[in-house]
């Protein structure tokens, strides 16, 4: 067994499951009438309700002393100062010193990176205003209408995710793009309602080298310049934020258009840096800041608040106990504001290529559970969809909820509904229906008696099914930055409780390496086919059929 499991902590923790497994959450509220203030924090606007979960004093206790005993404390400091904690690539983690608003200076070997901080949201600030105000034109001299920002992972889902939540605050006159898969289908159909004249492409790649976005850069290009009649024109069109300004130059971009980053800002952990340079231009800077001293605010609650009234904390720690203890392999993230549409999206790559991991940090085998399956939609839909399966099925799926107390466009009473129908799933998954319950309603229905026994294991609903809430007074990019900044820091407190490193993503290069290998295979016949049958025979069956 690992350190981890042989732990006090994770002993205390196998112990208490026992004597928490049987109890029924009806029963923890019932006996409890002040169970919500002992089970709630809020900070800023933002309320945390987990009083839903299945929790005592005791396990929040124990819980608390397992991250203590894990010394997140200690690490949330090596975070924030810059220790170099993602330990197999040897970087600082520092998407934290992007969002600082305040003097602190935070040094990564001995260097203040501030500065350069700052110089880069300056620059920012100067282009994304120049775009905005009309005063950049593109080549012909009209301004620019719409941008198309091509990236993939981190240098996508983030951007987009914020742009579509920010939406309402945007200036109608630019629209925003994200072309990201290398299936030419989703840059084709972007392009096709396009005007090259006003149209202005943002390469974004930490690496500038990934195959996706480098192929569908080179396409744009391509697109551009047969339109425009000319490669000068991609001075004026084309703009690149990356790590590598080398390859930004290689790839011709005009050194003007270049916004830096650096290494110390994992791919996932990259919308505050100048990969936000989209959602800058789409909602104007202002409001970018807005979002980056949300995100601060969230961190000066997860370094000072104590760890049982720390939202990040209590979070991943919830996580660990359904993860490790119940043997949840998932977590729904349902969000009640259809501005957040792609936020589960987001979330999967910040929780799944973070916290899948089955080494520890030093290398060894760990034999318990770490990441789990993140998903979700936004709420009615999913209710009308797999909610089913969350209500009465044989796993166990622990869910976020988050909602808005006003609706940044209030009609009638559709909001009032939506809040209803959030209000009332994570009352049905908790409190559930007996069976005396579910016979009581039969009968008032008047069912005949081998009906109503046929009917009724179908209507029993267990409850006991735990759920978070956050809810926030509306979806500003204040919010936004203190809810993404949440479960960055809640993914970091439950990588360190695992022993893991949240911050390199190894998983992700065998396929690569598989697909350049593959390609040359594809594009010639003449090449052999050294694979598995399976491989071999798709390989073979597509050169046949194409
Ligand atoms: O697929 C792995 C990954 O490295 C992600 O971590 C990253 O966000 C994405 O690829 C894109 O990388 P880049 O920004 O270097 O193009």
């Amino acid at each position: 067994m690992s350190k981890l499991t042989l732990s006090t902590a994770w002993q205390a923790l196998s112990a208490h499951y026992t004597a928490i497994e049987p109890l029924h959450m009806r029963q923890l509220f019932a006996d409890d009438p002040s169970r919500f203030d002992k089970f709630s924090v809020k900070s800023g606007d933002l309320l945390f309700d987990y009083s839903k979960n299945r929790i005592t004093e005791k396990t929040r206790k124990l819980l608390v002393a397992l991250a203590e005993q894990a010394d997140v404390p200690g690490f949330i400091e090596r975070q924030f100062s810059g220790d170099k904690i993602n330990n197999t690539e040897q970087r600082a983690v520092l998407h934290t010193a992007l969002r600082n608003r305040s003097d602190r200076p935070v040094f990564v070997d001995g260097i203040d990176v501030m500065p350069d901080v700052r110089r880069v949201l300056g620059l920012m600030r100067k282009f994304s205003e120049a775009v905005r105000s009309g005063s950049h034109v593109g080549h012909t001299g009209r301004a620019i209408t719409d941008i198309v920002n091509i990236g993939i992972g981190g240098s996508d889902l983030g951007p987009l995710m914020v742009c579509e939540a920010l939406k309402s605050y945007a200036a109608p006159a630019l629209r925003a793009h994200f072309v990201s898969n290398v299936d030419a289908t989703q840059l084709t159909e972007t392009l096709k309602k396009l005007d090259a004249e006003t149209t202005l492409f943002i390469v974004s790649s930490k690496t500038f080298t990934t195959q996706e976005t480098l192929t569908n850069a080179r396409s744009a290009r391509a697109w551009l310049v047969e339109r425009l009649g000319s490669d000068v024109a991609v001075a004026k069109h084309f703009a690149a934020v990356s790590t590598n300004l080398k390859a930004t130059a290689a790839f011709g971009i005009n050194p003007d258009n270049v916004f830096e980053f650096w290494d110390w800002v994992g791919g996932r952990y990259s919308l505050w840096s100048a990969i936000g340079l989209p959602i800058a231009l789409f909602v104007g800077m202002d409001k970018f800041e807005e979002l980056l001293a949300g995100a601060y605010a969230m961190d000066e609650h997860f370094r000072t608040a104590p760890l049982d009234q720390n939202i990040p904390v209590l979070m991943g720690m919830l996580g660990i106990w359904y993860g490790n203890f119940f043997g949840a392999s998932s977590n729904a993230v349902l969000p009640y504001d259809q501005y957040l549409h792609r936020f589960p999206a987001y979330l999967q790559q910040l929780d799944m290529e973070s916290n899948g991991k089955g080494v520890d940090r030093d290398g060894s085998s760990v034999d318990y559970d770490t990441g789990m399956a993140v998903w979700g939609e936004a709420g009615t839909n999913g209710q009308h969809a797999f909610y089913q399966l969350i209500h009465q099925g044989t796993r166990m799926i622990p869910a976020d909820f988050l909602a808005p107390v006003h609706s940044q466009n209030p009609t009638g009473e559709h909001h009032a509904i939506l809040l209803a129908n959030c209000f009332a799933q994570t009352e049905a998954l908790m409190i559930g229906k007996t069976s005396d319950e579910a016979r009581a309603e039969l009968v008032a229905q008047g069912l005949p008696s081998e009906k109503l026994e046929a009917l009724l294991p179908h209507k029993v609903f267990p409850g006991n099914k735990p759920t978070n809430t956050l809810l926030f007074d509306r979806l500003d990019p204040h919010t936004l930055g203190m809810l993404i900044a949440l479960y960055e820091q809640k993914v970091f407190v439950q990588g360190i409780v695992w022993n893991i490193n949240s911050f390199d993503q190894w998983g992700v290069e065998l396929g690569k390496q598989l697909a350049s290998r593959i390609l040359p295979e594809l594009l010639d016949d003449a090449v052999k086919l050294p694979h598995d049958q399976s491989t071999r025979s798709l390989i073979d069956y597509y050169r046949q059929q194409r």
